[in-house]
Order: C-alpha cells, then structure tokens, then sequence
C-alpha cells in the first residue's frame, strides 16, 4: 500500500477484502474520533437513538441531568442490547433477557431477585460501559473508544476553521430522523468521493444536471471558483465560491441569514461564508456533508440544503448510509420543510444526485473482491493534475489551513489525504 501510495495509486483489493474490513473495525472505528450526532437529536434529558462506532452498538442519550453519554448497548449480566428502539425518551433502560435495569447515566439500579441470587453483587461495578472520550463541536458530538484520545477539537485541527463556517455562524437543528439504506458499496469510496472527487460531476451527475435539478452552482448556471482544500489535518473539503454583490451563504434567502450569528467569524472566514455556493467535504473516517443552495424544481427558488451523511461499515463491499437534514433552527417552519424537500430530492435516499453515484458505486466492490483483480493486482489511480502541463495550482492567498488548489476539479490531492491517513491509521502500532 505505502509502495502504491507513492505512485498515487491505491490496490482495489481494498474496497472489498475481509481481513482489511476486521482489521479497519479495530483500527480506524476502534481508534479515531467518530461522529455519533448532532444536540438537537436529543435535546430534552431523557431523549436517545441507537448509534454506531463503526459495527458496535451504542445508545447516544441526555441522562437526566442534562450530560450527554455515549453507553454501550449491552447489558453487564450476558450480554444482550438494552435498548431495543430507534429512538425515544426514557429514564431507565430496562433489559429484555432478565430484567437488569439501568439508570440513563448507566447505574445499574435494578435486579430482580437480588436478594435471593444476586446478594453478592455490588452494583456499582456493574454499570453499563461507556465510550471514554465524548465530546462536542458546535453541536456535533463525537466519541472515541480508544484508552487514550487526543482532544478532539486537536483532532479535527484545520477543520475547525471550515465547520465554524456552518455550524457557528448557523444555529443548526436536525429535521426528521436520519434516513437509512444498505449499499453494496465499501464505505471509502463514499468518503473518498467526499473528499473532493468534482472530477466526476460533469458525468456522473449529467442527467439531473441536464433537467436543472440541484445547485446553480454545481450546475455551471453561476459562475463559480472551485477550491478543493487538501492537507487540512487529514480531512478535507471543496468550496465553490462566487464572486457577487449578493451574499450567497448557500443560497439561505436574506430573512434566514439575518438569523446567523455575524459576530463569531474571522472577517477571512466570514467572506468565504459569504461567497459559498457549494461545500462539501469528508471528516476522518466517515462523515461526509454537502451544503447548497439546491432546488428539486427548476421553478422554485433555491434554499440552502445542509445534509451530513455517515457511511457506516457494515461487511467488506457494504455500508448502510445515514443522512441527516439540517436547517438554521431560527429559520420559519415553512423554509425548514423546503429544506427538507430539497434534501430529499438531491442526496438522501430518494434524491436524484445520490441515485447518480450510487448506481456507480456498487458496481465497484464487486470488481474490488474479484479473482481476477487480485490476479493483474488492479490499482485505482490518483494522478489528476500531476503532469507538467496540468499541473493543479495552489492558490497561497486562500484565508484558511490546508492548501487550496484554485482548479479544484483537476487535482487528487483531497482523496490521496483520505487514503494516506486510513493507511497511517491501519499501521499504527501504538494503536494495538
Ligand atoms: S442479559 Fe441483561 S438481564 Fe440478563
Ligand atoms: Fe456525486
């Protein structure tokens, strides 16, 4: 891998092989900080979803004193979930098998027949276990299962300066429930794409594009820069940004923007807000967003649409998808049903951008776990922009970290980040 890495290339074995999946659930999921959901999913004490760090399950709750944890969803007794449901507001969690009973701050509290066949057990070393490293970033919490974690805010380094752009600036609220589906698709090439793969727009995307479906930006209907931001502490984004009069703020009309918080940006990362059409990009190892100004009708006025997408491991060659909504929380109930529509009908499950790339991406695995790649040792490759006379420019006025290539579309920078951190994640020892 590192010999291919240097040719900007990546072995397709990757994308569906059995001992590379297990070994990524222990090194990558058991190791990184990872996305578990955003405040407003659970805002009363109480409230909790069933969440995922890479295939383990755990119940992301407000325990009734307002803390948010990240338990383990298993029960200390033998082993069975304790939580059953998706979602919903309890004070206990209360186990389906015997009957153990937790407090949503993980005491165990109840036994039944304790005195007659558990009088030997000091429940408080029987809590539920919980994610040791939980944290949150502007409403976005993260855990980490791993012994000893960096700060997270240390982890997300330069990323910090692009997702205040959405989530400071905006007062940012979750519509609905996630919407899930199963792809026959390995979960980097998602993340992959998400890093700052424009490449494949024109092409990919040429149907819905054809119809005037989705973002004038996206589209070419305005005139746009595209930067796609690479070496930004491992992760990495692509702003499209359009010089205008008009602010653009992802196509938030003026009554919504008037609602964001003008006073908490640098006045750098204010003018990239200012001027952004499109941002999409990828945090290690799996969360993915996409914001823009997009339209399911051609005669309808633009909204801006925020959607964070997780991929979520689940086999070599599979993930389930989960993609959450987000609108301002101060804008009107109107515009937030807009927004979801929107949502809907470009990337979500329904959504005509994501059919477009699903319908490609699952064709991919079934090459990557095949005979014959493993025979001819097929490799993707990341060279685009590389030659003497295609050369990607750096643009060193770009305000913000990582290094910005101004022909964003024609570098692969962004996607070699994501597979040079997986690769230095997979052979971290110290991680074992
Ligand atoms: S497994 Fe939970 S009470 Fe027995
Ligand atoms: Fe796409």
């Amino acid at each position: 891998m590192a010999e291919a890495l240097e040719q900007n290339e990546v072995p397709l074995e990757i994308l569906n092989n059995e001992a590379i999946y297990q070994r990524e659930l222990s090194q990558i999921f058991g190791q990184t900080w990872t996305y578990i959901g955003h405040v407003s999913e659970i805002p009363e004490p109480g409230d909790y979803r069933q969440r995922t760090i890479g295939e383990d399950p755990f119940i992301f709750t407000r325990d009734e004193n307002g803390e948010i944890r990240v338990l383990f969803n298993s029960c200390r007794h033998r082993g069975a979930n304790v939580c059953r449901a998706e979602k919903g507001n309890t004070t206990h969690f209360r186990c389906p098998y015997h009957g153990w009973t937790y407090q949503n701050t993980g005491d165990l509290v109840g036994v039944p027949q304790k005195g007659d066949g558990f009088d030997h057990l000091d429940a408080d070393d029987h809590s539920l276990h919980e994610a040791p490293h939980v944290d949150e970033y502007n409403g976005l919490v993260f855990a980490c299962i791993a012994p000893d974690a960096q700060p997270l805010e240390e982890y997300l380094g330069g990323a910090t300066w692009y997702l205040d752009m959405y989530f400071d600036l905006i007062d940012m609220e979750v519509i609905g429930d996630p919407h899930r589906w199963v792809v026959d698709a390995d979960w980097k090439t998602p993340t992959e794409n998400f890093y700052g793969d424009n490449y494949h727009v024109p092409m990919g995307h040429k149907s819905a594009i054809d119809v005037g479906i989705g973002s004038e930006t996206a589209t070419g209907e305005q005139e746009s820069e595209l930067y796609g931001i690479a070496d930004c502490d491992g992760h990495a984004f692509s702003v499209y940004q359009i010089e205008s009069e008009e602010p653009m703020f992802w196509g938030h009309p003026e009554e919504v923007v008037e609602t964001f918080n003008h006073d908490v940006l640098s006045p750098e990362q204010y003018e990239v807000a200012r001027k952004s059409g499109v941002t999409l990009g990828s945090i290690f190892p799996n969360l993915s967003f996409i914001f823009l100004g997009g339209r399911d009708d051609p005669n309808k006025d633009p909204v801006g649409t925020f959607c964070l997408r997780q991929w979520q491991p689940r086999g070599p060659g599979e993930m389930e998808v989960w993609n959450w909504i987000l609108a301002p929380a101060d804008a009107s109930t109107e515009y937030k049903e807009r927004v979801y529509e929107v949502g809907m009908s470009t990337f979500s499950v329904s959504g005509n951008f994501e059919a477009d790339d699903i319908g490609i991406w699952d064709g991919i695995d079934e090459a990557a776990g095949s005979v014959f790649a493993e025979r001819v040792e097929a490799t993707t490759q990341f060279t685009m922009g590389t030659g003497e006379e295609a050369a990607a420019t750096v643009d060193d006025d770009w305000a913000g970290p990582g290094t910005a290539y101004a022909n964003g579309g024609l570098t692969d920078e962004n996607q070699l980040d994501f597979y040079r951190t997986w690769h230095e994640t997979m052979v971290n020892e110290g991680a074992e």
